[in-house]
């Protein structure tokens, strides 16, 4: 169903209720939308962003009802096929159209979609194009979430389209959803699976989106925001350098005895005031997992040694780690062992592209004794130190 934003503004995208995973890999238990927007100067109209391809049908209905019968540009602002993967309807549809669109993003859409250089419109960052009696200025924003990205602004209107970036995977009725405490959690949810890997760039794009007169941010993916402090105050917190005093406690256990290690040092490190999120990794969220890190000044894996190694769970939540990023100031490993291994060594590579430090691990032979205990309460005064000298917000 298309909805109407402003005169001459309309939400034409697709809603995605029922979708629990995201590249197959992000779990959607709020589903998504594919946010896509139809804005119609005095002279020429453009559709920013599309949608997923699974869900073209939906926004060709949307453009039906509004009885739209041409099409000048198709905005592209990110190649990625969740907004572009419609793209090649729109052309079928509307032939006269062009993609507007950056040098990479064209780029990437050729190789992606198959689309012909006579598709495009390319402009440079900064550039204005007119609709009559209406601006759309485009701004690059590289990596977030591609490094193609770029946000459209309306300049009469004053409202920002950021595509990815300030999004949340939530599926709504309403285009803006009053429950700011839902919203924050799925933002960040959203935030720490896709956004938290760039949080330099990130940092670095809501200092122009600050500078900038904006009155609504209508992102690609989820509600919009007509106040748009809520968003960047929360961004600001999340891209932050300073962590929480919280940590991270991932652990997957065999037989029990590293479970029996995880259960004691997260009283340890609770008795010391640090706040403990634990995540037994075989029945992981990852998205959980991911707001989690958002926040968290230390991690400590518990695993215990298979096959020579840590356990596979275990190896996905260090390739986790790494791949996601987070502001983490220190790292370590708890578990047991039958009778050898190259578990710390397999893990410790596995984080060493993280700034983190590597705080002395626990591996135990069997059932932990009372001088094993001794050492995490060691290993938990130890990391309590840290977060004071840190110091963790
Ligand atoms: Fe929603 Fe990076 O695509």
């Amino acid at each position: 169903m298309s909805e109407k934003i402003l005169d001459g503004l309309y939400y034409v995208g697709a809603r995605d209720a029922e979708r629990r995973l995201f590249d197959e890999l992000i779990p959607l238990p709020d589903g998504t939308t594919y946010n896509a927007y139809y804005v119609k100067g005095e002279d020429k109209a453009a559709l920013i962003d599309t949608v997923d391809p699974e869900k073209t049908e939906v926004l060709n209905h949307n453009l039906d009802q509004l009885g739209i019968k041409k099409l000048d540009y198709v905005i592209a602002n990110h190649a990625e096929q969740d907004h572009s993967g419609s793209l090649p309807a729109m052309l079928e549809r509307f032939p006269q159209a062009k993609v507007v669109t950056n040098k990479k993003c064209k780029g990437m859409l050729k190789d992606l979609l198959r689309l012909n250089e006579e598709d495009f419109f390319t402009i440079e960052d900064g550039q204005e194009l007119s609709l009559g009696q209406r601006t759309l200025q485009f701004i690059n924003a590289p990596w977030v979430h591609w490094p193609e990205t770029m946000f459209t602004y309306l300049k009469e209107d004053k409202v920002l389209f950021p595509c990815d970036f300030l999004g949340a995977h939530f599926c709504s009725d309403p285009l803006y959803v009053e429950d700011k405490e839902t919203l924050y959690s799925s933002a960040k949810r959203y935030y720490g699976q896709i956004m938290m890997p760039f949080a330099n760039l990130a940092r670095k794009h809501l200092k122009t989106i600050a500078d900038m007169d904006i009155e609504l941010i209508a992102p690609s993916h989820g509600p919009l925001y007509k106040d748009k402090r809520f968003i960047l105050d929360a961004y600001r917190e999340w891209t932050s350098d300073q962590p929480k005093n919280e940590a991270v406690l991932a652990y997957v256990s065999m037989h029990g005895s590293t479970k029996k290690m995880a259960d004691h040092l997260q009283q340890k490190l609770s008795e010391q005031g640090i706040k403990v999120k634990a995540f037994n990794l075989t029945d992981l969220d990852l998205g959980q997992l991911a707001m989690a890190l958002v926040d968290a000044a230390t991690v400590v894996l518990a695993t215990p040694t298979v096959l020579a190694g840590p356990h596979p769970a275990a190896v996905y939540a260090a390739y986790l780690l790494k791949a996601l990023r987070p502001k983490t100031k220190y790292v370590s490993l708890i578990g047991s062992y039958g009778w050898g291994g190259k578990t710390v060594e397999i893990i410790s590579e596995l984080v060493s592209t993280l700034k983190a430090e590597i705080i002395d691990p626990v591996l135990v032979k069997g059932l932990a004794g009372n001088a094993d205990y001794a050492l995490i309460d060691q290993l938990a005064e130890s990391i309590a130190q840290k977060h004071r000298e840190g110091p963790c917000v």
